[in-house]
């Protein structure tokens, strides 16, 4: 089944202005049967957005509009291709109760739902560690290093994969990697392997799928998938769903490398 299960929308305030059409036409001519739009959702409620334009997830008062627009599109093309509705969900530490809520509000109205990690928690601080090289150096910093940045992140995946998020939680964990994003403008050598490794045995314990997600090999401080194939090879081993998900934010990057990979492993 050819699948993309993560793509924005013209609803993404750091996105682009392409148009759902253009997402689903070029899915049909590329002979995809299956994709899920996954919107950012709105950050909770009571939570700061850290970047400068604040800009991380979509307006809460859009929503309407989104599922609306959606719904119709689904139905429009229902003999050529099958639409999840979907969002993608953050975890934030400390904001729990809110996502939950959150969920119980509009997990009804969801074929399909991923769970990510974008924000870090440090003190008082949040910090949004897939916006720039330069935030997520300054926050390994203040950390105290890039070894304990990347701790922080597997401990904040892991508890976003134990969260009681309530029923409509999503059931896909977003890119468990991210925290390579700018794995190059760094030279350490971290060896995150265990960790991996790790959220992918609690993954498979609590019947989570993975997002295997191609954006990361377009990013010029990662050049690899979100999670790198070996994890991918491992995920399939512990049978865990393996979803591919371009993550495209315009219509020119869906279902990016998704010949590429297909050609390394199978999913
Ligand atoms: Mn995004
Ligand atoms: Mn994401
Ligand atoms: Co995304």
């Amino acid at each position: 089944m050819k699948r993309d299960g993560h793509i924005h929308t013209p609803f993404c305030p750091h996105g682009s202005q392409d148009t759902f059409i253009q997402y689903i036409e070029k899915a049909i001519e590329h002979r995809f049967e299956e994709i899920s739009f996954t919107e950012h959702a709105p950050l909770p409620e009571g939570f700061t957005d850290p970047t400068p334009d604040s800009d991380s997830g979509m307006v809460r008062g859009h929503l309407r509009n989104y599922f609306q627009q959606l719904k119709q599109l689904k139905k429009d093309y229902q003999s050529q291709i099958i639409i999840n509705i979907g969002l993608e969900v953050d975890y934030i530490i400390g904001f729990e109760q809110q996502t939950r809520d959150f969920l119980n509000e509009f997990g009804p109205l969801l074929d399909d739902a991923i769970l990510s990690v974008h924000f870090l928690k440090s003190e008082d601080d949040y910090v949004c560690i897939d916006f720039s090289d330069e935030v997520y150096l300054q926050f390994a910093n203040k950390v105290g290093g890039i070894a304990r940045m990347y701790e922080l992140y597997y401990e904040t995946v892991k508890k976003s994969i134990l969260a009681d998020l309530g029923r409509y939680k999503p059931k896909r964990i977003g890119h468990p990697t991210l925290i390579h994003k700018f794995q190059l403008a760094h030279s350490e050598k971290i060896d995150d392997a265990p960790q991996i490794k790790e959220i992918l045995e609690i993954m498979r314990a609590h019947h989570y799928e993975l997002d295997f997600n191609s954006a990361g090999l377009s990013k010029v401080f990662c050049k690899e998938p979100y999670p790198p194939l070996q994890y991918v090879q491992l995920a399939k081993n512990l049978q865990i769903p393996v979803i591919f998900g371009s993550d495209a934010h315009t219509a020119h990057d869906l279902h990016k490398h998704y010949e590429f990979l297909q050609q390394k492993i199978t999913f």
